[in-house]
């Protein structure tokens, strides 16, 4: 780059550019903004506004190796309101057409916006409009397990970020179970979906990136092993959830892994926990074990039932065998 003036704007751009997943652009029409790509070093327009954004122009870039590509930083919320827009158009017509498709979409269309609530968690419309989908979306999928499978199939190879699919990941597996327990009529199926949904919006607190390293700093892990409490202060008089859903989120990680701080022996002399809670908190470290990370394999789903044998099979016998059930029906083809 010769031209003093190109340098000066690349200087200029590198400050005004955002990141974005290409994932906010897959499914649109046309582009409400430019989107930018790093070209060969240089930061430039890789699709217009209004920009029609066909599978082949996205091809296109992943062959020329354009990873990561870039909207202004004025632009953010455009996208995000075409993103926003399409989670309330797929909402409203969930039950309309191939139901299997519609899952799907709306799967994606809910873990872009919880992409959105973890970048502004204390934004009141970005989670009430979470809140509203993710309600609407919970009956539907508990009255149609026959695409739980597929589904979670669909979704794994969509990519997203192993913090923004965990949480559906797990309710599904959450909600599966307590359907196959017989346990709940569906006027609970609503909170608890919302519940385990929204139980880990603490972990806003830390970047994303930086759950893409092995080894979090202090400061993050330190955190990261409060967040069942930051999710109770983020939702807190802001989420329709009565008390005893708000201490199902508290005590979510009675099994935790993560911090090594608490396990089910330190406390089980204490207090004994409800059935709602044993399986939110298995369905998450299932869910957690089974899918992969960027510094490691997935587990096989024998090594996770191992795992919840040691932690419960001894306490909470019945509920280990529903669990061990549930996942050999789920997972039967493989
Ligand atoms: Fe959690």
């Amino acid at each position: 780059m010769k031209n003093p003036f190109d340098l000066l704007e690349q200087n200029s751009l590198a400050f005004k550019l955002t990141p974005i997943s290409y994932r906010e652009i897959f499914h649109l029409v046309e582009v409400p903004c430019d989107i930018y790509g790093n070209v060969d070093g240089l930061f430039k327009v890789v699709i217009h506004k209004r920009g029609e954004v066909h599978a082949a122009i996205i091809k296109d870039l992943i062959s020329r190796k354009i990873k990561n590509i870039f909207v202004l930083e004025e632009n953010r919320n455009l996208l995000r309101e075409v993103q926003q827009e399409h989670l309330r158009s797929v909402t409203r017509s969930l039950s309309i057409g191939d139901t299997s498709e519609k899952a799907k979409q709306m799967a994606n269309a809910l873990t872009l916006n919880m992409g959105y609530l973890y970048e502004d968690p204390t934004n009141d419309a970005i989670l009430s409009l979470q809140v509203q989908s993710a309600k609407n979306f919970s009956l539907f999928l508990y009255n149609k397990p026959q695409l739980h499978e597929p589904l979670y199939k669909e979704f794994i190879k969509q990519g997203h970020h192993y913090v923004l699919s965990q949480p559906f990941i797990s309710t599904l597996f959450f909600i599966g179970v307590l359907k196959q327990s017989r346990l709940y009529a569906e006027k609970d199926i609503e909170l608890f979906f919302l519940t385990s949904y929204l139980k880990d919006i603490g972990m806003s607190a830390i970047p994303v990136e930086k759950f893409n390293e092995e080894e979090l700093d202090e400061g993050s892990k330190k955190l990261l092993a409060s967040h069942p409490q930051l999710s109770l202060n983020i939702l807190k008089g802001r989420a329709p959830l009565p008390p005893n859903y708000m201490k199902i989120i508290e005590n979510h990680h009675i099994f935790s892994t993560l911090t090594n701080e608490k396990t089910l022996h330190d406390k089980e002399d204490e207090m004994i926990y409800g059935f709602e809670t044993i399986m939110m908190a298995v369905m998450d470290t299932v869910a957690a074990m089974i899918t992969p990370r960027p510094f490691r394999k997935p587990h096989t789903l024998f090594n996770a039932l191992d795992v919840v044998r040691v932690l419960i099979a001894e306490q909470y016998p019945q509920e280990f065998k529903l669990i061990v059930h549930y996942f050999r029906n789920f997972f039967k083809e493989q």
